[in-house]
């Protein structure tokens, strides 16, 4: 693992988009596995510059995000979709068809999941796999558990999930309770993961890089591979 501990969250943003520049120049038909939130927004506006001054070429490259609220879609404007082209796919060159992100409006969730990964595997799986951490430990939307679940799936948040993400909603009320997760499998299979984390994780970081891997802490997990970076912001 490579820890990087940088002062400013300008620092964080410029370093994780020259890693994922270099990713995408090294391989221009990458599978770029995406997180939303408020971790990675400056790291997207980053690249989307780069791709205006054409510095970077998203033409063949493919995405698969992480994770869906249950029952939103582009249309509601705190959806995960929506955060991806608001933040990102609208202002790069990319493809749409090669935009991949579980939907969660669908009547049949558990056949979602069952292709997502599907769909993951016929991709050839991660190149690149950029994460957060939420307060509670968790990737993507693996939240803490007695087990790690693998396969894409639904998901219950937790309390503190519903709690930290309702920043993004009239109140707690209005929180989707579940959501369409990317299992830890996806993850831990990619080429490369990026973590990054800024000073408010601080504690659930160390837990997790420090002390030992346990399905209570989900992102612990990610010790375990054997490309991994994580940038951590001390602001
Ligand atoms: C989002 C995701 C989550 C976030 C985490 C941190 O797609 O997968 O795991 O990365 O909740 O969110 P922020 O960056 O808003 O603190």
């Amino acid at each position: 693992m490579e820890l990087i501990t940088v002062n400013t969250k300008e620092e964080m943003a410029r370093l994780a988009a020259e890693i994922i520049a270099k990713t995408v120049s090294e391989k221009p038909d990458a599978v770029l596995g995406l997180a939303t939130g408020d971790t990675p927004v400056h790291t997207y506006s980053l690249l989307c510059e780069k791709c205006s001054e054409k510095l970077i070429d998203f033409s063949k490259i493919k995405t698969v995000n992480l994770d869906e609220y249950v029952g939103m879609g582009y249309n509601d404007k705190q959806s995960f979709k929506r955060f991806m082209f608001d933040n990102l796919f609208d202002k790069i060159n990319i493809k749409h068809e090669n935009i991949h992100i579980p939907d969660g409006k669908v009547a049949d969730i558990a056949l979602e999941c069952e292709n997502y990964d599907r769909l993951i595997n016929s991709l050839g799986g991660i190149d690149l796999q950029l994460l957060g951490i939420g307060h509670d430990g968790h990737i993507g939307f693996n939240e803490p558990s007695t087990e790690f679940i693998y396969e894409t799936h639904k998901v219950m948040l937790d309390p503190v999930t519903v709690k930290a993400n309702s920043r993004f909603f009239k109140n707690e009320n209005e929180v989707p309770r579940f959501a369409i997760t990317m299992g830890i499998s996806p993850i831990m299979n990619a080429g490369k993961l990026l973590m990054l984390a800024g000073k408010d994780k601080k504690e659930i970081l160390m837990q997790a890089i420090f002390d030992g891997v346990t399905p209570s802490v989900p992102a612990s997990v990610i010790t375990k591979h054997k490309n991994l970076t994580v940038i951590y912001c001390n602001e």
